[in-house]
């Protein structure tokens, strides 16, 4: 077997060769498919973009169509997933129940579960884009003990989201165009990032040969923690703390800094980006016009400008080129939207779908692909004989 590399995080090993997104951690470059994240966030949508990360190419205005209509008309959810979603504690996180339900997706659609099949791949994959959203709304309705909605198929799939979300069937509601926008843009911004922990997840889990739907809860899964999608909520969590208690910001970076009971400046720092993020910078546009729009006055926003002023002028900051990422604004745009904390990570997932979907797709197609199997290095017992009961002191 030869010998084995040891590298923790994999912090230097490529595990695949990928054609989808390409990312210049020291120069702050995201491109999609070779298309600059900026000119696809001011221009496309989100199922274009979609479109784009799973299939290559954008789409013609026909195939556009197609795929828009392939999904939106499969925005419903069988009936039985309201009450597996009902059974749930109402303080459960809605990342939780999404986890279950993507992985509940395997047993109510059972003709859409080989992954060698590529009629059955589309399928899911239409499935995914389109149930994922209603679940989101779902999963946040049921903790705030409200009536769940019946999607609406004439409305686009982001706005049938907003109103499956805040919309109450005693009144019609129509999201306002600068948030179904901001929506979008915000979801693109999210849509991939190359080999990261949960499109790691799920290429290891699929390298198994385990279905789409199986291989996208793990995803779930792992975008779950504060140190990947989580982090959206933590930011928001660090800068109440910050607000409530009346701490003074340069305080609080003194604690940073001293790694004070481990604190991290929550929404800063990047395995790849040693640089701005270039998500960070567009969020931070999209937080004005959102804030202005709903004329949302948030302190918080404020306080994040302080932290990160601070923060790009001093040496600790500098010296590890940690800078903003895609996390620390986006927290401020969603609560701003009416969306409560434990939903931000959420909407990430819904962002990363159509990565994780193309990551998966590359995986499942690349000849070159074997079962995830990393090594280790033992550093356990040696062979010992076991010892009965009475004999152990
Ligand atoms: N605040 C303070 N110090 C930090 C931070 C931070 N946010 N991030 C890294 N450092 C320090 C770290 O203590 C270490 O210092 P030293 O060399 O003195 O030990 C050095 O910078 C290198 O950090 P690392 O943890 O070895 O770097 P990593 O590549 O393993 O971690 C990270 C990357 C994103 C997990 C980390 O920067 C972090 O914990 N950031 C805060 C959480 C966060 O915002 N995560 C979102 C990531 S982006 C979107 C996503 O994936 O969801």
């Amino acid at each position: 077997t030869g010998a084995v590399t040891y590298d923790p995080g994999f912090m230097n090993t490529a595990n695949t060769k990928s054609s989808i997104t390409y990312i210049d951690g020291d120069e702050g470059i995201l491109r999609y498919r070779g298309y600059p994240i900026e000119q696809l966030a001011e221009k496309s949508s989100y199922l274009e973009v979609s479109y784009l990360l799973i299939n290559g190419e954008l789409p013609t205005k026909g195939q556009l169509e197609n795929f828009e209509s392939s999904v939106e008309r499969r925005t419903l959810l069988d009936e039985r997933f309201k009450r597996m979603f009902d059974s749930f504690p109402r303080d459960a996180h809605p990342m939780a129940v999404m986890q279950a339900g993507v992985s509940a997706l395997s047993t109510f659609y059972q003709d859409s579960l080989d992954p060698f099949n590529e009629e059955q791949v589309r399928l899911s994959t239409y499935r995914l884009l389109a149930k994922v959203p209603t679940m989101a709304a779902y999963a946040q309705r049921v903790s705030a003990g409200h009536a769940l909605l019946y999607p609406h198929n004439s409305l686009s799939l982001i706005e049938n989201f907003l109103r499956l979300t805040f919309g109450y069937p005693a009144e019609e509601y129509i999201a306002d165009p600068v948030v179904v926008s901001a929506m979008e843009k915000l979801l693109i911004l999210h849509a991939d990032h190359e080999q990261n922990c949960s499109a790691s997840a799920v290429r290891l889990v699929g390298s198994s040969q385990a279905n789409l739907f199986t291989s996208i809860s793990a995803g779930i899964g792992a975008l779950s923690g504060p140190a990947h999608g989580g982090a959206n909520a933590a930011v928001m969590a660090m800068l109440n703390e910050i607000r409530d208690s009346g701490t003074d910001p340069r305080r609080f970076m003194d604690k940073v800094k001293n790694k004070e009971d481990g604190v991290r400046l929550m929404g800063f720092g990047h395995r790849v980006y040693k640089n701005y993020d270039p998500r960070a910078k567009f969020v931070k546009s999209i937080a004005d016009d959102v804030l202005e729009r709903l004329g949302v006055k948030d302190e918080r926003l404020e306080l994040a400008m302080k932290l990160e002023e601070i923060a790009l002028n001093d040496d600790y900051f500098i010296e590890r080129r940690l800078y903003p990422n895609v996390d620390f604004y986006t927290g401020i745009i969603y609560k701003a939207m009416g969306f409560p904390t434990n939903m931000f990570t959420v909407l990430f997932a819904i962002g990363r779908m159509p990565g994780w979907i193309a990551q998966w797709n590359e995986m499942i197609h690349d000849p070159e692909t074997k079962i995830g199997r990393p090594r280790q290095i033992y550093t356990g017992e040696h062979a010992r004989d076991y010892v009965s009961m009475e004999e152990r002191t």
